[in-house]
């Protein structure tokens, strides 16, 4: 499949602009284990890339015009070098452009070139299409104009082009999962300071497997912006009565439980959430090392009712989806995954 895509990418771009690309790059999606909207709350996140990738075909022009094809879609968008870049209607177009954006941000210059892309990431189904769209803009135009930056620069100007262009204030772990990913292992990503580690993905006799409920999302306006503010807020106010607390990691049961009333039903659910998945991820990630299957699969189903009654994030068909899994013997656990309100279970 991986052989396919590139070739069809190959073609594409031949025909398109009757021109071999000086090269081609592939980009992952992403699946994660457990830690869901900690990212931005100073938590741990478990995610690892997969196998299905977007393509990307580029060759370097004469002159100032940057091309963009979008093969699966049939669609292009071309501009100049020297255009002042601001977001359009069209939303694929400013995954690309905020990457533009941010390169230029930086002092990072390109030439005109030319590009066609493909993928085999769904969209909207919770496996980061869009930051495999974005980082592996970065990584190639990176590679193909020497532009000197590293892996993790290339993760953040991701993330800011999703945030500038896309208007999806995500956290880190979707565009670090898909530039730091490697084959068979799993990352362990301490969201404060990005320190990383590896695991082994292998689950024994178990294996990992997604269902995709076929409800398709996009986070502008989904009501992931909406949970960052009420974390936000949450956050400010527990800091008010507790200064020692300088993030959600510093933040214990007992805090949220004592300001309840202060705190008001949503925003106290909201912390709670984020509370308890900061201490599951490292559930999970002991009961991993430890190969205890059967617990890792007993957090990860307790994180999807976090996230399900708590956080609010989850739908009707994930939650038939999860409900319907757990009942089977030989399923250790299911969740929804990824920013939720719809996309895979887990
Ligand atoms: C989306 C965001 C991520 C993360 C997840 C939830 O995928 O892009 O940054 O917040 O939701 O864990």
């Amino acid at each position: 499949m991986k052989k396919q895509l590139v070739r069809h990418t190959r073609d594409y771009f031949q025909r398109i602009y009757n021109q071999v690309p000086d090269a081609i790059f592939l980009s992952p999606g992403r699946i994660n284990i457990i830690g869901e909207h900690v990212d931005y709350n100073d938590g741990f996140v478990l995610p690892a890339a997969i196998n299905k990738y977007v393509c990307f075909a580029l060759r370097k022009t004469n002159n100032d015009t940057i091309s963009f094809h979008a093969k699966d879609i049939n669609e292009s968008y071309s501009l100049s070098i020297h255009d002042n870049l601001a977001p359009v209607e069209t939303m694929w177009v400013n995954y690309l452009l905020g990457v533009l954006d941010e390169l230029k941000r930086r002092n990072k210059k390109v030439s005109g070139f030319q590009m066609a892309f493909s993928s085999t990431v769904p969209m909207g189904s919770g496996l980061s299409s869009s930051a495999a769209v974005e980082c592996g803009l970065a990584f190639a135009l990176n590679t193909l104009f020497d532009l000197g930056l590293s892996r993790q620069e290339i993760a953040l100007i991701g993330q800011q082009a999703e945030h500038r262009f896309a208007g999806v204030k995500c956290g880190i772990m979707d565009q670090f999962a898909s530039v730091f990913g490697k084959k068979n292992k799993v990352i362990k990503l301490d969201c404060t300071t990005l320190d990383y580690s590896y695991y082994d993905a292998h689950l024994g006799d178990y294996s990992l497997l997604l269902l995709d409920s076929c409800v398709k999302h996009t986070h502008l306006t989904s009501g992931y912006n909406d949970r960052r503010n009420e974390v936000e807020v949450g956050l400010k106010m527990i800091q008010s009565q507790f200064p020692e607390v300088h993030t959600f990691r510093h933040c214990s049961l007992e805090m949220i439980e004592n300001l309840k009333t202060e705190l008001g039903d949503i925003i106290y659910k909201r912390c709670l959430f984020v509370v308890k998945e900061i201490a599951r991820v490292g559930q999970a990630i002991a009961a991993l090392q430890a190969k205890d299957y059967p617990l890792l699969g007993q957090t990860m189903t307790e994180t999807h009712w976090g996230l399900s009654k708590e956080y609010e994030v989850s739908c009707p068909e994930i939650d038939f989806l999860v409900e319907t899994m757990v009942q089977h013997e030989g399923v250790l656990g299911s969740r929804m995954m990824g920013g939720g309100f719809g996309g895979c279970s887990i």
